[in-house]
């Protein structure tokens, strides 16, 4: 074979170099799934280059930093505590039924293993509840990518219909009169009524502080 006259190491090269080759001068469009499926089992440099929208940088997936809140942190320890509680209590919602962690539970990877959410009156959601394990990674969130924060996103969770469907102030009048709550929030915040925006920052803080393990 012709393949056998150059020396082995540049075989190795050249076949290394193919998939690489094929990638720049091949249109992905125009390959079928089994094409595809080849190169993308070969290693990064050889797939498709991504198409772009004009003014979006592309980055590499790689290995996500630590999360950005350590548990453990003196700082941060009443208001995780304090956001914890929130995340699994029911009586954020209108119906005292719903906590985040119905959509969200740990068991399930942060998820509820369903193909829509189910909220408010047994409502079906429009989409599927994501994981939140690397939520404080995103800088865009929800699937659309239409909050731009967490403190956004979960206020956004909080009021939706399909959701939790509560009302902030009435929320928070809830959370004010459970006696439980007033050591966590004077732990949290040095003083026993916090705003609607320190209750979310709690869930905020403890969000930040998830590791996937
Ligand atoms: C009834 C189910 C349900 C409840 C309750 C719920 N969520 Fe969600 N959550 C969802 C769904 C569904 C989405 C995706 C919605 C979308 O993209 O439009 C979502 C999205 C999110 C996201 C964005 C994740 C990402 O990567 O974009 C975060 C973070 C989140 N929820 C946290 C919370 C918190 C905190 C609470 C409680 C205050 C909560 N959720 C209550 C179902 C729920």
């Amino acid at each position: 074979m012709r393949f056998k006259r150059y020396p082995y190491f540049l075989r190795v090269v050249l076949l290394l170099a193919l998939p690489i080759f094929l990638a720049f001068v091949q249109d992905p469009a125009t390959l079928d799934i089994d094409a595809l499926r080849k190169l993308y089992a070969g290693p990064t440099v050889g797939w498709p280059q991504a198409t772009l929208d004009s003014g979006i940088v592309f980055r590499e997936l790689g290995v996500l930093p630590n999360a950005p809140i350590q548990a453990r942190d003196p700082q941060y320890k009443a208001m995780i505590e304090l956001g914890k509680t929130l995340f699994f209590d029911p009586r954020l919602s209108a119906s005292q039924q719903i906590s985040c962690s119905s959509c969200h539970d740990p068991d399930m990877h942060w998820t509820d293993g369903r193909v829509r959410a189910i909220g408010h009156n047994h409502r079906i959601g429009m989409r599927n509840s994501p994981s939140i394990s690397f939520a404080w990674a995103s800088e865009k969130l929800f699937w659309d990518g239409r909050a731009n924060s967490l403190e956004e996103q979960i206020k956004g969770s909080l009021t939706n219909k399909n959701e939790m469907n509560a009302s902030l102030p009435e929320m928070r009048h809830t959370l004010l009169q459970i006696e439980a709550y007033r050591p966590l929030f004077q732990e949290a915040y040095a003083h026993t009524e916090p705003s609607v925006d320190q209750l979310v920052s709690a869930v905020v803080v403890f969000m930040r502080s998830i590791r996937s393990a």
